[in-house]
């Protein structure tokens, strides 16, 4: 098994110089280098996160790797190629796509993310989990932000490669991405071992926005004191950078990422409607509901006077009673 570890190591960087080389000098790989110059991924960004292009044709990688000597059938098992449907020979997994390798933290290539780019499905292929790649343990980007987390004690958590890569351009280096997968606990207690605050920066879409509100506990419950980055009008990073440009994003976005738990009163208060009594109400018990799980008084009375301020017509004392009432139930 250690020995088709390496051999798989050996091919999936043998593929990643690859595709880099064709998106870079080849007359294949222009339409990708165009697709990503207007995405505003610039040459230095290729370089740097070693894009690269799957050509269209059927067999281009496993050409290469057979020209090289390397098992094809391990390759299969590998996830880099795939067997024919007649079970006769291999053809390339990878077809007409813009490769984003994913490296393990020590920045060794152990799958890919393959970007259709036009309409084609899905948008974007993974390689599937193999004896290198564990998809509920691995970060996109981890082995490049890992320093910068470990110097600034943060770690930012982007839904999109692109979306990094874009903050990435912005300054902002201290970011990773899940792959399409919901955040695991083992995502959240590898970036709790690196850095002291986690900056949740999803999607501002409702299907970012839940999963945002879904990680809090994961990453608080493994020793984590999270923050959430909001965008406006359901934007993702890559989009609101676009619109708004860089500093605006280092600012007002990631500067401004706010406290989980006023991150979980704005997030329930969307499913009220405030200026009913009924509703007002409980959307206010609900809050100080929320308020009541903070371990510490100091914090418990911040919210609860912040609350109160935000409802004038309703009393400090009465959430207060409230407030006292579900502690001492719990
Ligand atoms: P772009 O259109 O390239 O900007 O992608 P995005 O990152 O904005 O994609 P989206 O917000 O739709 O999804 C967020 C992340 O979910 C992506 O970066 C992928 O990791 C993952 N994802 C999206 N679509 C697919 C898919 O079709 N298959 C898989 N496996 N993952 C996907
Ligand atoms: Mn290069
Ligand atoms: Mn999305
Ligand atoms: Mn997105
Ligand atoms: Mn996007």
């Amino acid at each position: 098994q250690q020995q088709e570890k390496a051999t798989l190591l050996k091919a999936y960087e043998f593929a990643a110089k690859f595709y880099h080389y064709i998106v870079g000098n080849t007359e294949q790989g222009r339409a990708a280098k165009g697709y990503l110059t207007a995405r505003g991924i610039s040459d230095k960004l290729i370089d740097t996160f070693q894009i690269g292009y799957a050509p269209a044709m059927w067999d281009t990688l496993v050409q290469q790797l057979e020209k090289r000597g390397f098992d094809l059938a391990l390759m299969e098992r590998g996830g880099l190629i795939s067997a024919k449907h007649d079970g006769q020979g291999y053809v390339d997994k990878f077809r007409e796509r813009i490769m984003f390798p994913i490296c393990d933290s020590a920045g060794k290539v152990i799958a890919f993310a393959g970007r259709a780019m036009g309409d084609a499905q899905p948008k974007y292929l993974n390689s599937p989990e193999s004896i290198l790649f564990n998809k509920s343990r691995t970060l996109y980007n981890m082995h490049l932000a890992r320093p910068n987390m470990r110097k600034m004690q943060q770690a930012i958590i982007f839904e999109g490669y692109v979306d990094l890569i874009k903050a990435w351009e912005a300054g902002v280096t201290n970011g990773v991405a899940t792959m399409g997968t919901a955040l695991t606990k083992e995502h959240a207690s590898i970036l709790n071992r690196n850095a002291d605050q986690i900056v949740v920066c999803y999607d501002g879409d409702h299907a970012g926005q839940a999963a945002a509100y879904k990680s809090i506990p994961l990453l608080e419950e493994a020793g984590s004191r999270v923050t959430v980055a909001m965008l406006p009008d359901g934007k993702d990073p890559d989009e609101y950078i676009g619109q708004f440009g860089f500093d605006r994003f280092v600012r007002e976005v990631i500067g401004a990422s706010v406290p989980s738990m006023k991150y979980k009163l704005l997030y329930i208060r969307k499913n009220f409607k405030l200026h009913e009594d009924g509703d007002r109400i409980r959307y206010l018990q609900s809050a100080v509901k929320l308020i009541s799980t903070l371990p510490s008084p100091m914090e418990r009375e911040h919210y609860l006077k912040q609350l109160a301020s935000e409802f004038p017509d309703s009393s400090y004392e009465a959430m207060k009673l409230d407030l006292h009432e579900i502690l001492l139930q719990s």
